[in-house]
């Protein structure tokens, strides 16, 4: 049975028994307390904490899931990966353990031809929690299930929260018995591998406050309702029922992991190390893939940083398989995306942008590693100079932590350079290192609000804030919630920094790129609270952050809210400007350049987006021209509500990795562009005047930034540049058209010049070249020259000097010293003879003893070496030093 089928069976089970199937919700958690979604139950946890009311009481979904805790397990055991599944389904104070148990044995065991997934009943057991009685007796009593397959156990193992503050309740485990080969009898209590778990269901009934591990925690109260909440992990499921060992066999991750063996000539099962690494690659590619595709880039923090670290172990075990070239992730990537399209349309819509984003990792990746292998290669021949065995710890912490080493990559080159590292001194590094980040982020979480606090705050606002901005500027509004350092409080005195929320605002909280709208709310008692930023921490929660600049404001006052009306217009103009700028770029750029974020600010904004390399700035003018000339026809700007099937077949745009409910807003301008958009918006084209592209970077692997001016902000950086030309139209004497062509005479006047006195200086500095070697001295039968050269003679010429100097010298053993200050640190150049060569006098060892003098390093060939220092008054020593050193030959 394919994985795709395993899906649609469960959901289709409890979709004819009355829940509502809800589609996955996106990778990227709303809930702060939480990187990414790694359970089914995540998205409803605000319905069993009775935060939100749910879409209906039983519901059913897929969930894509997140976990990587045990990254370091992945691949070394057949168990473990990153990427998987959650079948679930939920009662949301629906029906409780007397549903949940006997839904869940009628799916298992109901033959497969009649929409089950067929289990023997004998093979199956069943943990419970060890006082659940009532869950033990309705398995006993309703299901059926014999006493001794009924097994009990305690909270390590029987018992599930999300190990952080949030619903929790005892569990039932359900087992399925592989049979004698693979273990002990006696049941789940004796052995986990030969009793598999297959289904967990959680009977939600408790809140939890702080949680310290899995079996330490506290209990606060009892959750509003009774609840359920299971999980089927679909890889195992599909693993049983497609009759194969482990998840890595099943269909989807298969393909991965073979067209993986394939690209690096590799077979599975025939190397144990091989193994390990395709199985990391089967499951990495495929997180990676459905990470992309929610929006997650890669980077150093956060999100970003757990997905760079999936796709860089990725590419880094196609290495350790000799697979070594770019673009090998572009095919397995193409590979899971194809393995789990059916299930997840998006991947395939968005495949460009997974792979634009994928493939510039790679490239990056391999980039470091190469810069890496040249930074090893030098702490190498460090630690061989000094007579080491191992590679300092700090150096192979500098590797991992500025160069993106992986550490086991520093183990392995060492080991073939026959050195070890210090992998003590590198750990206590690393331990440092995610100490501080710890300590960081604690810090970070503190000043952030309280989700409880806001919770309140939204049911003082009556459930939802309504956002009146659309439509109105201003507008009364009652004030229903104050807080002062993330507090709550009554009322707020003058000079007060707070947070203030009204049921209904037509503030904009900064959110879809745009700003946010500022403003002022006063309160008939005359208090003025300044508003200088809006946020939206929840949704439906609009937060006013600013000062009370006069009176007292209370909780309950009837105030009256009243926007700066000057900058929203300037920032709708930007956001139209923007909405206008991505279509143009789409048409230009095809498919592929999606938006990947923006930043809608008076006057100004920014418009990042997915490519594979720079725009050419022809592409750019292209798009300023058309986008300014389709402005101009003054086209109308218009905003409704559809669904989002309709909004897609009529070819809205939505932003990438961007989750939206069932109903969505669309913004239109003309025929010329039609998005998904939250954000306000001027009512015709014309209003925004005249836009200017500034120009075009790159934030990034695989993204691209444009920077742009709307209105009268573009007219003035016309018309300065305007100025500008004119001043140099002025100074050059010429006319403007005549520009271009008069610097580039005047530039390539110069450059000559710059050679000319280059080539005479070379002259002047050469000329002394017959006069040195006239006074070379005679130091026990080897001709010596020392010269110090005028400061500023570069190092070229020093080299030039020393080389011509010692062809007038070669007839015998000769050396020559050249120093000098090219700029503020000297340099000495040191040539010698084959007479003084075949004597022991090397270039190399002798510039050794002049760069000690001067406070550095250097080294070179026998017969020519150069050196330096830092310290220019150490010259003469410098030269001493070598004549002595000659001398004593
Ligand atoms: N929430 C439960 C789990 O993730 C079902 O195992």
């Amino acid at each position: 049975m394919e994985s795709a089928e395993v899906a649609r069976r469960f959901l289709g089970f409890f979709e004819e028994r009355g829940h509502t199937v809800v589609p996955s919700a996106s990778l990227i958690a709303e809930d702060p307390t939480l990187l990414l979604v790694n359970a089914g139950m995540v998205p409803f946890k605000p319905y069993f904490l009775g935060q939100r009311t749910p879409p209906a009481p039983r519901m059913t979904s897929a969930q894509k899931c997140v976990r990587t805790p045990d990254i370091d397990e992945v691949g070394k055991t057949t168990r473990h990966a990153t990427f998987f599944q959650m079948l679930g389904n939920f009662s949301i104070g629906d029906y409780f353990k007397e549903g949940a148990i006997p839904f869940a044995w009628e799916l298992l065991t109901r033959p497969r031809s009649d929409g089950g997934f067929g289990f023997p009943e004998d093979r199956l057991w069943v943990t419970v929690f060890h006082d659940d009685d009532e869950a033990a007796a309705i398995w006993h009593d309703k299901v059926g299930l014999p006493q001794e397959r009924i097994q009990r156990r305690g909270l390590a193992d029987n018992y599930w929260h999300m190990g952080v503050p949030g619903p929790g309740g005892p569990c039932s485990e359900i087992y399925y018995d592989r049979g004698p080969d693979y273990g002990r009898e006696g049941g789940p209590v004796v052995d986990e591998d030969r009793y598999l778990e297959v289904w967990n269901l959680v009977f939600m009934q408790s809140q939890l406050g702080e949680v310290r591990s899995k079996t330490d925690f506290d209990t606060v109260g009892d959750l509003p309702a009774k609840n359920i909440d299971t999980g089927m992990g679909l890889e195992r499921m599909a693993a049983i029922l497609q009759g194969v060992d482990n998840i890595y066999e099943t269909d989807t991750l298969w393909k991965v992991l073979d067209r993986a063996a394939e690209l690096t000539g590799s077979r599975y099962g025939a190397d144990q190390r091989a193994d390990v690494s395709l199985r990391v690659i089967a499951d990495h590619v495929r997180s990676g893939t459905m990470m992309v595709a929610d929006g997650i880039r890669p980077g150093n923090e956060g999100r970003g940083y757990v997905l760079r670290r999936i796709l860089r172990r990725s590419i880094r075990n196609l290495r350790l398989l000799g697979g070594q070239e770019a673009g090998l992730m572009h095919a397995l990537t193409e590979v899971a995306i194809a393995a789990m399209g059916e299930q997840y349309p998006e991947l395939i819509r968005t495949a460009p942008t997974i792979h634009t984003v994928i493939d510039a990792e790679e490239d990056s990746f391999l980039q470091t590693l190469r810069t890496g292998t040249a930074i090893f290669d030098t702490a190498v021949a460090e630690a061989r100079r000094a007579g080491r065995t191992a590679l300092p710890g700090d150096q192979a912490f500098k590797l991992h932590d500025t160069y993106g080493f992986p550490i086991d990559l520093t183990l392995e080159m060492a080991a073939e350079q026959g050195l070890q590292v210090d992998e003590e001194g590198f750990r206590r590094l690393m331990q440092e290192q995610r100490d501080r980040a710890k300590r960081d982020a604690r810090e970070k979480k503190s000043g952030n609000l309280d989700v409880s606090v806001l919770d309140d705050l939204l049911t003082s606002a009556g459930g939802a804030v309504e956002f009146t901005g659309y439509g109105e500027v201003s507008g009364e509004a009652r004030l229903a919630g104050l807080l002062i350092n993330g507090a709550n409080v009554p009322a707020a005195g003058e000079g007060a920094q707070v947070e203030v929320v009204l049921d209904r605002t037509p503030f904009y909280a900064e959110g879809g790129g745009q700003l946010a709208d500022h403003g002022v709310i006063r309160a008939g008692n005359g208090a003025v609270i300044q508003v200088d930023d809006v946020q939206s921490p929840l949704a439906g929660l609009i937060v006013h952050r600013g000062r009370v600049v006069s009176g007292e404001a209370q909780v309950g006052d009837t105030v009256y809210a009243e926007i700066d009306l000057e900058r929203r217009r300037a920032i709708s103009r930007s956001h139209t400007a923007t909405h206008m700028v991505h279509a143009g770029f789409r048409r230009a750029l095809g498919e592929s350049a999606a938006q990947a974020g923006s930043e809608n600010s008076p006057g100004r904004f920014r418009f990042d987006f997915t490519a594979s390399g720079p725009v050419p700035p022809s592409v750019l003018r292209d798009v300023e021209d058309e986008v300014n000339e389709v402005l101009v026809n003054d086209l109308d700007v218009r905003a409704f509500h559809t669904s989002i099937e309709q909004a897609r077949s009529m070819g809205a745009l939505a932003l990438f990795g961007e989750k939206y409910g069932d109903e969505v807003r669309v913004v239109e301008v003309g025929d010329y562009s039609r998005e998904l958009c939250g954000g306000t918006h001027v009512a015709r084209s014309g209003q925004l005047g005249l836009i200017k592209v500034l120009g075009e970077s790159s934030i990034g692997a695989g993204v691209r930034r444009v920077e742009a001016l709307v209105g009268i902000d573009a007219f003035r950086f016309l018309a300065r540049e305007s100025v500008l030309v004119a001043q140099l139209s002025e100074q050059l004497k010429a006319r403007k058209e005549e520009l271009p062509e008069r610097i580039s005479g005047v530039v390539s006047r110069l450059r000559d010049a710059e050679r000319e006195l280059e080539r005479l200086r070379s002259r002047e500095v050469l000329a002394v070249a017959a006069s040195l070697a006239g006074g070379a001295r005679d130091l026990g039968g080897v001709a010596f020259v020392a010269h110090r050269a005028p400061d500023g003679t570069g190092a070229d010429d020093l080299r030039k000097l020393a080389v011509d100097v010692r062809g007038r010298l070669s007839a015998g053993p000769a050396v020559v010293v050249v120093a000098g200050v090219p700029k503020d640190r000297p340099v000495v150049v040191i040539a010698t003879t084959e007479g003084a060569r075949e004597r022991g006098l090397k270039a190399g060892a002798l510039v050794g003893v002049a760069a000690k003098a001067l406070g550095g390093g250097g080294g070179g060939k026998d017969d020519l070496a150069q050196g330096g220092g830092s310290d220019p008054a150490a010259i003469d020593e410098a030269l001493r030093a070598v004549e002595n050193a000659v001398g004593a030959s």
